[in-house]
Order: C-alpha cells, then sequence, then structure tokens
C-alpha cells in the first residue's frame, strides 16, 4: 500500500484529529523550542491535521506550507483553518517543491521515518532551507523506545528504525549540523495504577512509562550551514 493509500483513510476516518490531539503532548514543546521570528516561511513535513502550522502561525511566522502524501489529509486540513497565509500541498519527502535555501525552518512531527530514502530525504531538507535554517525533527518511533518497534506490523509503509545515533549520522551525512538532541517526555497522558495493568494495549505499567515517560518523543535538530 501506497503512502497515500495508507494515509487517505486514516484521514478519511478521523485519525488525523486523533494523531493531533495524542501528539500535540509532546509537540506543543519542540515547537516551543524553534527559533521562529516574525515573517519566517516554515515548512511542516507530514503535517497530518496541519496543528504545527496553525500554532506557529500564532507566533507571527509569516507562511506556513503543510506537505503531505495523503490528498485526503491535506483536504482535511485545508478545512480545519481559513488562515491563507498557510498552504496545503500533495507531495513526497523525496521530493521537496521549494527552491535552494527559500524556507527559515522545517519542522516535522511522527512523519521523517516514512521517507523512503531518509537521507535524501534529509539532503532536500538541507537543499531548501537558508543557510542558519533550522530542521527540527521529532519521532516517537525509534530504536531506543522498545515498546514502539511493534507498530511497523500494522501499517503497509516501511518505516525506518533509526536509533538515536543513527539520526545524529544521518544528518551529517545530508550535510546538517547538529545542535540538539532530546528525548521529550509525555507527562500528559494517564498511566494507570499498577492495578490495572495488564490493559487491552499494554502488558505492564513498566512498559508504558518507557514509552510516555522514559523516551516520549525524539527530537534532532539540525542546521543547515
Ligand atoms: C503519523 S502521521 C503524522 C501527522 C502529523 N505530523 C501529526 O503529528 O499528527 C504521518 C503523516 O506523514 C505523511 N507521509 C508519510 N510518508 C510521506 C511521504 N513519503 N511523503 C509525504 N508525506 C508522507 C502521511 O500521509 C501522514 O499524514
Amino acid at each position: 500500500m501506497s503512502v497515500r493509500e495508507e494515509f487517505d483513510d486514516w484521514a478519511a476516518s478521523g485519525r488525523d484529529r486523533g494523531m493531533e490531539d495524542r501528539h500535540w503532548h509532546t509537540a506543543k514543546h519542540v515547537l516551543a523550542r524553534m527559533p521562529v521570528e516574525s515573517g519566517d516561511a516554515v515548512l511542516d513535513l507530514g503535517t497530518g491535521s496541519g496543528y504545527a502550522l496553525r500554532a506557529l502561525r500564532e507566533r507571527g511566522v509569516g507562511r506556513g506550507y503543510g506537505l503531505d502524501g495523503a490528498p485526503e489529509m491535506t483536504r482535511n486540513a485545508r478545512g480545519y483553518t481559513d488562515d491563507d497565509a498557510i498552504g496545503f500541498l500533495v507531495g513526497d519527502f523525496d521530493d521537496l517543491p521549494f527552491a535552494d535555501d527559500s524556507l527559515d525552518h522545517v519542522f516535522s512531527m511522527e512523519a521523517f521515518y516514512y521517507a523512503s530514502d531518509p537521507v535524501h530525504t534529509l539532503e532536500e531538507i538541507r537543499r531548501v532551507l537558508k543557510p542558519g535554517g533550522t530542521f527540527y525533527c521529532a519521532v516517537n518511533f525509534f530504536e531506543e523506545s522498545e515498546t514502539t518497534h511493534a507498530w511497523q506490523e500494522n501499517i503497509s509503509v516501511e518505516m525506518t528504525l533509526w536509533s538515536r545515533a543513527a539520526y545524529r549520522e544521518a544528518f551529517r551525512e545530508a550535510g546538517l549540523y547538529v545542535a540538539e538532541q532530546d528525548a521529550v517526555p509525555d507527562r500528559e497522558i494517564d498511566i494507570p495504577p499498577e492495578s490495572a495493568f495488564p490493559t487491552d494495549d499494554w502488558d505492564s505499567r513498566e512498559e508504558m512509562i518507557d514509552r510516555y515517560r522514559t523516551w516520549g518523543t525524539l527530537l534532532t535538530v539540525g542546521v543547515a550551514p
């Protein structure tokens, strides 16, 4: 199944809003760290419902572009805002439809690891970023967060499982400096008492703590030279 088929289905069944609610727990902390300035142009890679751009516009970003491979995602995202300074476009991480040195920042939450050639996607990001521009790459699926590994079984699109070190290495290979790397915990998700486990989703409380509080979201920040 293609990205389009897989995620068009998600959008049609309302999972775009469900992701927004869950991802917001950590995405808002990542967005708060971005050094955006008034008038900046920002790309959201794998934008889903487009919530990141709506939030960044409140901080004065001049122009937001939400790129997604699933047309239904972009159609829904357009319907969630009437802000003309945000544009949604259908495209692929392999070939970013932007000129060299044209963007101030790129953000991506829970999407980068779906790239069919992730190092090439990083090279594309480097190409479109202005010198000094940043890439805030946030993922919940990574090597150290072991409870996430089974996600691949439930999705038809091939996912890249990198470690923290592999992210840093790939950023550098693509020509980006690594300015920061951090695990952003999800402190909002309710973790029930020991007696509630096992639950439908979790075998043990330790596993749930590992997923949300210990690891949460891996943030890697790249800077274009
Ligand atoms: C798990 S969703 C995350 C959406 C949103 N960023 C969020 O935090 O809720 C991943 C999104 O990336 C998009 N996507 C995945 N692979 C893609 C690719 N190769 N090119 C463009 N979009 C892609 C999907 O269509 C989907 O909307």
